[in-house]
């Protein structure tokens, strides 16, 4: 037997008890007669003492254990002396009369602790290390306690976890495929999924009728804080269902796994639609843990010789409370200097300074009068010691970049409050995206979701600007600022989907060969069906309050899409290379 308790368990109640721990060595501390270890395993710290008075040898044996070996302690439990309040076991002791030493350790590369001092790709190729800190493991455990609600929500929902493949055809979801090559089928590739969307939707017209999936999804893209080419998602579908069915279904989710994993009960979730975003916040994931609304001054701003303003589609802005006082010239430079980057692209940065007096200072005085401004004052509802921050350009960018400003000041202000959650549906998506550059048009979500039924009329008819103002019934759920899932009403029926994939630039051929399959599907009763798919390593993320997904996932990559730890990806040799019929294709590369 290893042990008879965990090292997080131990308290008062347990003095007196003859007890075995098993661990690793935290900190060893010696102070000649005794000698001190912090003993840790994933349950928590508890203290062992050694005594040079009482055992020589044993004591001897403690001071040559070195950080991370792995050890069995028995002993007897004892009251501390000096309690430490910090930690749970902090009130007792272990006085040790037997020690096994289970494994040794080499000095590890960075320190096991909460601050550690190792860099990002240090801390990815020791990836078992890392896991051992408390704060990662934490957030491992923090996942697995989500996935466990998840699935226990979802079948008292009456769902059918079922499985779909990996190695599949390609599923446009708007990134690059990863693909296999197949040796049975020279010259030939599987795509792994971008996620499981035509297979859920087979599942629908095959009968199943709730169909939920936790299932790992494959994205070649370019890799940020929330994303990975390879993430998790909790993947759903349901046949006879309306949005509202949808909607309140991952609502209920939603917040059963707030309350039973983080003990928070979150109020029903407003809803807004992608226009309304828009013009609010000029973003389609607004983070609603603050105002600092959107306030437009075309109407107030132009036809006063500003010549910057009268030629701008937009003229819009956010008020700053209290920031006036805040920011010198020179932090203004800066923040428009920092609106500039390219990052950002915004012209320039017009604000005003709303004085205690009445009075203003402001980069337009030029312009506007103090009773031009006044009026700018009523339509923000601004109060002496208020900054307005103002932009102006061709109205979606603009509100891209203001959107951009808004963020940056709500952070720099603190009002993105840790522990706060701001839930919201955010619906009616457009359903097509035009592109200049390629004169087309891309689907916004995907090209299976189906216009707004008062729009599929619409759709099969409409001329390019009715085209391009259709609505989606699509939705997403975001959380904080963060989009946490998307999904929508499937189209049912064969001619829509193929009209939608004419729209999307396929040829009929195209169509047949991607997706024959699932138009087939269509022609043997198809019930109408709709669904969602939450990522779940960001939404793990936000309900601890983290940006990065990467220390939600065991084993993550880095931003060069590389696993550290096992090096990954690398060359193969020639003959799985033959093997494949790719020994060409890589010898080109070379040259
Ligand atoms: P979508 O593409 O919106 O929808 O993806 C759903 C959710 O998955 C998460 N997500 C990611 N998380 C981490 N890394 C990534 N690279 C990444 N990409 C996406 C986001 C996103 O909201 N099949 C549809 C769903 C449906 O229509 O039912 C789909 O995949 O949180």
């Amino acid at each position: 037997m290893y042990r008879t308790h965990n090292c997080g368990e131990l308290r008062m109640q347990h003095v007196g008890q003859e007890v075995k721990l098993s661990g690793w060595v935290q900190t060893s501390r010696d102070f000649g007669g005794m000698t001190f270890l912090d003993l840790r395993d994933r349950y928590g710290i508890t203290q062992l003492v050694f005594n040079m008075e009482d055992d020589a040898a044993l004591c001897e044996k403690a001071r040559k254990l070195g950080r991370e070996f792995v050890i069995s302690a028995t002993g007897l439990v004892r009251e501390r002396s000096a309690k430490n309040p910090n930690r749970p076991t902090g009130d007792i002791e272990i006085q040790v009369t037997k020690l096994d030493v289970l494994n040794a350790s080499k000095v590890p590369p960075f320190t096991i602790e909460d601050d550690t001092d190792g860099g990002d790709d240090l801390r990815m190729k020791y990836r078992y290390l890392d896991l051992r800190r408390t704060p990662v493991q934490k957030n491992v455990i923090f996942r697995s306690q989500v996935g466990i609600e998840t699935r226990k929500y979802l079948a008292g929902e009456g769902f059918l976890e079922i499985e779909t493949p990996n190695l599949i055809k390609s599923t446009p979801e708007g990134a690059r495929d990863f693909v296999v090559p197949s040796r049975l089928n020279p010259g030939q590739f599987y795509a792994l999924p971008q996620s499981p969307q035509t297979f859920k939707q087979i599942l629908m017209v095959a009968g199943m009728d709730k169909y939920f999936q936790i299932v790992k999804c494959f994205r070649d893209e370019d890799l940020r804080a929330d994303r990975q080419p390879e993430f998790t998602q909790i993947d759903c579908e349901m046949a006879f269902v309306t949005r509202e069915d949808i909607l309140n279904t991952f609502e209920g989710l939603t917040k059963h796994l707030f309350k039973t994993v983080l003990g928070t009960e979150l109020p029903d979730f407003p809803r807004m639609s992608y226009d309304e975003a828009m013009t609010r916040y000029g973003s389609d994931k607004p983070d609603t843990r603050f105002g600092m609304e959107f306030c437009e001054l075309n109407d107030v701003a132009q036809g006063k010789g500003f010549g910057v303003f009268d030629s701008a589609e937009l003229v819009v802005g956010i008020c700053a409370a209290g920031q006036a006082d805040n920011y010198s010239n020179k932090d203004l430079n800066e923040l428009t200097e920092w609106m500039k980057r390219p990052q950002i692209g915004a012209k320039g940065l017009v604000w005003v300074k709303v004085n205690a007096d009445g009075t203003f200072k402001s980069t337009v005085g030029k312009f506007y009068s103090d009773e031009d401004l006044n009026v700018w004052v009523k339509k923000f509802n601004a109060s002496p010691g208020d900054l307005l921050l103002i932009l102006s350009g061709e109205a979606e960018k603009t509100r891209k970049q203001l959107n951009e400003l808004r963020l940056e000041m709500g952070r720099r202000m603190g009002l993105m409050k840790p522990g706060e959650f701001k839930p919201l549906w955010v619906v009616n998506f457009p359903l097509l995206e035009w592109d200049e550059d390629s004169q087309r048009f891309f689907a916004m979500h995907h090209p299976f979701t189906s216009p707004l039924p008062e729009d599929a009329e619409k759709m099969m008819s409409g001329d390019h600007e009715t085209l391009k103002n259709l609505r989606a019934n699509a939705y997403d759920l975001v959380i904080n600022g963060v989009e946490i899932g998307g999904g929508s009403i499937r189209i049912h029926d064969r001619a829509l989907q193929e009209k939608n994939f004419k729209l999307l630039g396929f040829t009929q051929e195209q169509a047949e060969n991607q997706f024959g399959f699932l138009l087939g599907a269509f022609e043997y009763g198809a019930p109408p069906h709709g669904g969602i798919a939450f990522g779940f390593d960001r939404l793990c993320a936000v309900m601890r309050g983290q940006t990065s997904i990467r220390d939600f996932i065991a084993f993550p990559k880095n931003n060069m899409g590389r696993d550290m730890m096992i090096d990954a990806p690398s060359a193969i040799d020639d003959v799985q290379l033959n093997e494949l019929f790719l020994k060409v294709q890589t010898e080109k590369i070379k040259m």
